[in-house]
């Protein structure tokens, strides 16, 4: 390979409307381009690949990058969606479904999964990660990672998965998009690399470099990052490209002066591919030549590519040939929608179980708000190539359920979420009044979230908290039914609710999975990925956090609205909780409710003393004392009661859903490795410390029913 073959392969440009097909032509045939992003088309995706493979002189396919995030044609559930079903099962079968589609079209790499930890809603990404845990972010991204690719990499329909964005994106100041992360580096390890080392083990092919720094280093020139952690520690043989001109932005960030610059900290770092930005197109041959940078990096660059490229088969098949493709199964991407859907819908309340619905007792429903009837924004953000057609609404599917004998009354209020027209909600209550019961079809538009969409106020935007006040003071019964791309804050709503369902942004099957939950055919089973704060100002809030010095304890957390205007300084509970908020958020990690009761009991260990090196089997009892069967999801938390560096006060460590009939009792197992219980210490070393442990088992973060082992040195 010339030099400047070598650089073309490490070059990625917009395949779309970014450059006419015949510039990209002559890149192409000159050997000035390895990989191109943002077209779908497939005759256009064939002709690129074609002349890279015909009319070049080395022939070298591309990778045709796309960002298929939550499915291609066929959407589902935003990954946060996807995250709050905790079935990793269920979320391979969606990458799996999504990787089939976007193949037809000659995409063979995908930027996804996103599996940015993050603890702060206003951050328009939340949507697209997996939630504020480690533990379930680390096994759904793995199983995205299978989904995409399968075990077989070079296989007709497998595309290239990309775990972004390395790494500590979702720490950004404030939830502002692309804004500095202060994370110290036992957190970075502890919590946001996690996800990553998983995704790496799990195969992942590529990884993509954060638009953020951490602790005055962009990450897109991290040297401790991309290669220290990455490929000395983690032993990653795949490739690493940058974000969308994040080369170009360290001049930008002030980390360098120019593009040459950047171009060299950037390869120097270990950013194999260049996304969008043309820094190295411009400057590596020169950087080489002029002895600034070792052709050796270069080649390493340019291995770690053509690498994947042979681990996709693209040498031996550079072309999607449909016709040896299994024909497309509508049917099945719509029941893996619809699934993915069902499993991710939380019932957060559900006062004297006015849900489910009983048709019986039914003559007239209201269906009112702005995100009852949204074809597009109930598919959420990161739909490129979504089609809204597919989809089926609340409004749609619930009037085909109740049938002729029971009335739909349908008003959308508001022409958006945003809107602050009220001109409608006179109607609306004249609906309400006339109804046996109110469902509200409420949330965001999809365009309130996603990537430079972070919000800093998280109320139900527009006009919606007051249609919610006003269909209360109509006095039926009122089921809230939030789309959503993060957590709301709710403490202004939550009373006029008396049954609360969040759906997310459920993708095309939204109507019939919420209207299922509706009208109890199916019981509600997802359970929060992420906790939900009562008022914005409690951010973060967060299940996993320490202890600190001065914990909250009852009877020390007093509220703003009973002090006493003289109380002394030192009489309100000196601990970590705010006067107006307390430290409870809405809503802990891991809850939600379901039609069934379930009841944990009979919690058992094997021993209550283990060794390094050995594993502990725990097992406990769960039985349904509800009027209907359903999905639980139990979870195991730990907790290391003395360590090296100060613990989490709970910690995820196993989750298992089960299916639990009416009056049924299953019996639920985990198992604990020591390794398990590791962690990097205050020397930024991994170690598996002796010492005493809590565990807990439970239905959400809060669980009670509790246990405790001792871990002795390797014996
Ligand atoms: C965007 C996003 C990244 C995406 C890439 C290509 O700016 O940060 O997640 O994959 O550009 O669209």
């Amino acid at each position: 390979m010339t030099r400047s073959e070598k650089v073309g392969q490490l070059v990625q440009l917009d395949g779309s409307h970014g450059y006419p097909p015949d510039y990209l032509g002559e890149r192409l045939r000159a050997g000035g381009l390895g990989s191109v992003i943002n077209n779908a088309n497939p005759d256009i995706v064939k002709e690129l690949q074609r002349i890279a493979v015909e009319e070049s002189r080395l022939g070298i396919p591309l990778l045709i990058g796309r960002d298929v995030i939550h499915g291609f044609r066929h959407v589902l559930p935003i990954p946060l969606g996807q995250a709050a079903t905790w079935n990793p099962e269920l979320v391979l079968a969606g990458a799996r479904v999504a990787a089939e589609e976007a193949a037809r079209a000659g995409i063979n790499w995908t930027f996804a999964p996103m599996m940015d930890v993050t603890r702060d809603p206003r951050w328009g990404r939340v949507a697209e990660c997996l939630g504020e845990d480690p533990h379930l972010a680390s096994e759904l991204a793995a199983a995205m990672v299978r989904g995409f690719q399968t075990d077989d990499p070079s296989a007709p329909t497998a595309i290239a998965a990309c775990a972004k964005h390395f790494a500590g994106y979702g720490g950004v100041d404030a939830g502002r998009d692309y804004d500095t992360t202060n994370l110290p580096r036992n957190e970075l390890r502890n919590v946001h690399l996690r996800p990553f080392r998983a995704a790496v083990e799990a195969g992942a092919l590529s990884l993509m470099t954060s638009f953020s720094e951490i602790d005055g280093m962009p990450c897109t020139a991290s040297r401790f990052l991309l290669r220290q952690v990455l490929r000395d520690e983690w032993g990653f043989e795949g490739l690493v490209v940058s974000d969308w001109d994040s080369v170009r932005q360290l001049s930008i960030h002030g980390l360098t002066a120019d593009d040459r610059e950047a171009a060299r900290e950037a390869c120097e770092a270990g950013v194999d591919i260049e996304m969008q930005g043309e820094a190295y197109a411009h400057h590596l041959e020169e950087l080489i030549e002029s002895g600034q940078i070792a052709e050796a990096l270069l080649d390493a660059a340019v291995s770690n590519v053509l690498r994947v490229k042979c681990l996709l088969g693209l040498f031996e098949r550079p072309f999607v040939d449909n016709d040896t493709l299994p024909a497309p199964d509508p049917v099945r991407m719509r029941a893996t929608a619809r699934e993915t859907a069902r499993q991710s819908l939380v019932l957060l309340k559900n006062h004297d179980n006015l849900l489910p619905l009983d048709r019986g007792r039914l003559k007239n429903v209201a269906l009112l708000g702005p995100l009852a009837d949204a074809p597009y924004q109930q598919l959420g953000t990161w739909i490129f190539d979504g089609d809204a057609s597919l989809s089926v609404t609340l409004r749609q599917a619930l009037g085909e359920q109740l049938g002729d004998d029971i009335e739909l009354s349908y008003l959308r209020v508001f022409e958006h979420s945003r809107s602050r027209d009220t001109r409608d909600m006179a109607a609306a209550c004249e609906l309400a009044a006339h109804a046996d019961v109110v469902v509200l079809g409420l949330g965001e538009e999809s365009i309130l979230s996603g990537e430079a969409h972070s919000r800093a106020d998280i109320d139900l935007p527009g006009a919606q908290r007051e249609l919610v006040h006003a269909v209360r003071a109509a006095g039926k019964p009122v089921v809230g039914v939030i789309l959503a791309g993060r957590p709301l804050t709710l403490s202004n709503v939550i009373n006029d609710f008396d049954a609360l369902l969040y759906a997310w942004h459920p993708g095309i099957e939204a109507g019939p999975a919420i209207t299922e939950v509706l009208l109890g055919d199916v019981s509600p089973s997802g359970k929060l990925p992420i906790t939900f704060p009562s008022v914005v100002g409690q951010v973060p809030i967060y299940y996993n956090h320490k202890m600190t010095g001065k914990p909250p304890l009852p009877g020390q957390v007093a509220h703003i609205d009973s002090l006493h205007t003289r109380a002394p300084q030192t009489s309100l509970g000196m601990s970590a909780y705010h006067l107006d908020a307390g430290h409870r958020p809405q809503f802990p990690f891991g809850f939600g409710l379901s039609y069934g009761q379930f009841h944990y009991h009979d919690l058992q260990l094997d021993r209550h003393a283990l060794s390094v090196g050995e594993t502990l089997g725990i097992t406990v009892r769960v039985t349904n004392h509800g009027a209907q069967a359903g999905d639980e999801v139990a979870q195991l938390y730990v907790r290391d009661l003395v360590g090296n560096v100060t613990r989490p006060v709970r910690e995820l460590k196993g989750f298992e859903r089960v299916s639990i009939g009416v009056g049924e009792t299953v019996t639920v197992h985990f198992e604990l490795h020591s390794e398990d219980l590791g962690f990097y210490d205050r020397n930024d070393e991994w170690r598996v410390e002796p010492g005493a442990f809590q565990l807990w088992v439970g239905g959400d973060s809060d669980a009670d029913l509790e246990s405790g082992f001792y871990l002795h040195p390797a014996a």
